[in-house]
């Protein structure tokens, strides 16, 4: 049998496994334009695809004209999709973003557009209060820690249904890598 051209089974796979398996992850706030206040409790949110596997995520802060990273959060669950970054000392400038990531695994999920932190305490500061609070403080440093690391098991709320459908995940996959290698099959015997 001939080898399998596996960049045609990648290309298959990488057309089909969006529709199996609904993989997004995408940071609604802050949006372009938006504001941030030093002195208040600034709020992010998301919104990202069920039964990903992703229950936590580390979130830093960045500028496009400056090296470094502010670490904000580590393993922050990723229900309700909801965060106050309360910021202390952070400097004004209108070139931030947010990184949402396994700073593990090195894997990305979601950049935030580009926003703004203003110069001063600003009361109109968009805060949501049912959801958790993170303090951050001072200027971009590679070597800094997290300023704060959620503990393990507040990622263990899962929705129901998330175990059936990684469960069945594999299952489709593999379903799936056969359906593909049929085509691939029958396409090879047309050659
Ligand atoms: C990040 O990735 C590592 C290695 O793949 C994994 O063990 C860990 O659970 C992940 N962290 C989160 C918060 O999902
Ligand atoms: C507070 O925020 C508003 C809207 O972003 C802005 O117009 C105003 O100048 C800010 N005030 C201070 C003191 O930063």
């Amino acid at each position: 049998m001939q080898p399998l051209p596996t960049g045609l089974l990648t290309l298959l796979l990488a057309w089909c496994l969006p529709a199996v398996h609904a993989n997004y992850f995408i940071i609604q706030q802050p949006t372009a334009g938006t504001q941030w206040q030093n002195g208040a409790a600034n709020l992010v949110t998301w919104t990202k695809g069920v039964g990903d596997g992703v229950d936590g995520v580390d979130i830093e802060m960045s500028r496009l004209s400056m090296d470094g990273l502010i670490f904000v959060a580590k393993d922050a669950p990723t229900k309700p999709g909801a965060l106050n970054i309360f910021l202390q000392d952070i400097p004004p400038a209108d070139d931030y973003y947010l990184l949402f990531l396994n700073s593990t695994s090195g894997n990305m999920f979601a950049t935030s557009t580009k926003f703004s932190i203003g110069s001063q305490a600003n009361t109109s500061a968009t805060t949501d209060s049912s959801v958790a609070t993170v303090t951050v403080s001072g200027s971009p440093n590679p070597t800094a820690v997290f300023a704060t690391t959620f503990p393990p098991n507040a990622n263990g709320v899962l929705a129901p249904g998330w175990r059936a459908l990684d469960g069945t995940f594999p299952q489709l996959l593999a379903l799936l890598g056969t359906l593909v290698m049929c085509v691939l099959g029958g396409a090879l015997t047309l050659l």
